[in-house]
């Protein structure tokens, strides 16, 4: 009998999604034997579980996708809070997607995705399916691994960004303001604002001051320095709004938008220079992933294929310390890695003189 194995992409897209499904599907077919394998596609995450959209794969499409962005399985957003709640729709989402699991003759489902995707797949994993998660964000916010698949890939992307407002913010004697996803971790912000040489870097776990930034700025004027390169995080509070409760700060946000434009209006209202705003958004997720991202990904797609041949379900994949492994999704489903406002890529930052506006 052939193994028959589903695979899906949750969540947000990001580069190396296709890279991680070849490694995966690869490693298989060489282990089991490509006609003992039936890969089952999944589409639009577990929207297409839960409606029973799958279909029989063909060795064939799993190549060429190395370099490919996005996800050849497309992607949705189905919040974690929503799955045991039973809509006006009347589906039963958990049993829907056991039901289809159980229709396809699934031995196992391989999970892509992020922190809400991992929720549910402990879910599922709860309800008896063999589940393995492997991890997939620009956010790099899952716990338990060091790294996520697309991270470096939009670093590098956001860093081209910094670099190129760098040049156009020295001619014009400007302040640039670039906005970089990530809404409750900042480490892409962090890690290309290192990069990319930014002067002021706001995240999410530490709040800032308006006038401790505008401070940075003048400081930085009062050197000679005509201009100014701000990487600041969508999820951004200042001390104000960061000592609400979390469902007030959510309301503030969803009345003024993210923090960005306040920013760069204070900075050019208190301190008379010029300030732009930058947003390079969803192009932090386009396109192919780098090299680094492409070996990460296929180990990660290899290592999946390890746990299946080895039975071990229930699991997500990890590099930890240099080493691919996996974690139990009891361990780690629920929990997020967020910067630490004390850790070494902070205290780097900082040596450098970067300010984080506190
Ligand atoms: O989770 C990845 C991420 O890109 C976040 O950084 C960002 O806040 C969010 O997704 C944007 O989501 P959407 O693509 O649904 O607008």
């Amino acid at each position: 009998m052939k193994k028959r194995i589903g695979i899906l992409t949750s969540g947000g897209d990001c580069p190396g999604l296709n890279a991680t499904i070849r490694g995966a599907v690869k490693a298989c077919y060489e282990r089991f034997g490509e006609d003992n394998v039936q890969i089952v596609g999944i589409s639009n995450g577990y929207y297409g579980l839960i409606h029973g959209l799958c279909r029989e794969m063909q060795p064939s499409e799993f190549s060429g996708i190395l370099t490919q962005g996005g996800t050849i399985l497309g992607t949705k957003r189905q919040p974690f809070k929503m799955m045991t709640v039973i809509g006006d729709d009347n589906i039963n989402k958990v049993d829907n997607m056991v039901q289809t699991y159980k229709k396809q003759k699934l031995d196992c489902l391989l999970t892509l995705g992020g922190n809400g995707t991992h929720k549910t797949s402990k879910l599922l994993a709860d309800n008896g399916l063999h589940v393995i998660g492997l991890p997939k964000t620009i956010d790099n916010d899952l716990y338990g691994t060091d790294v996520t698949f697309g991270f470096h890939t939009a670093v590098d992307i956001a860093t081209d960004a910094l670099d190129r407002l760098h040049t156009t913010a020295a001619s014009h004697s400007r302040i640039m303001v670039c906005e970089i996803m990530g809404n409750r971790a900042g480490w892409l912000t962090l890690y290309a604002g290192i990069a990319g040489g930014a002067d002021i870097i706001l995240l999410p776990e530490i709040p800032y001051d308006m006038d401790k930034v505008c401070d940075a700025v003048v400081k930085r004027a009062q050197k000679g320095k005509t201009f100014s390169i701000l990487a600041v995080a969508e999820g951004v509070n200042d001390l104000k709004i960061a000592k609400l409760k979390k469902k007030e700060r959510e309301k503030f946000h969803a009345e003024n938008g993210n923090d960005t434009n306040r920013i760069a209006a204070q900075i050019e209202k208190n301190t008379g220079i010029e300030a732009r705003v930058c947003v390079p958004g969803h192009m932090l997720r386009g396109g192919s992933p780098s090299a680094y991202d492409r070996m990460l990904a296929t180990q990660f797609g290899v290592h999946a294929a390890e746990l299946i041949a080895d039975g071990r379900f229930g699991r997500t994949v990890a590099s930890v310390d240099g080493k691919i492994t996996s974690n139990k999704l009891d361990d780690i489903a629920g929990k997020k890695k967020l910067v630490d406002p004390k850790g070494q890529q902070v205290k780097t930052a900082r040596d450098l003189g970067i300010s984080f506006g506190d």
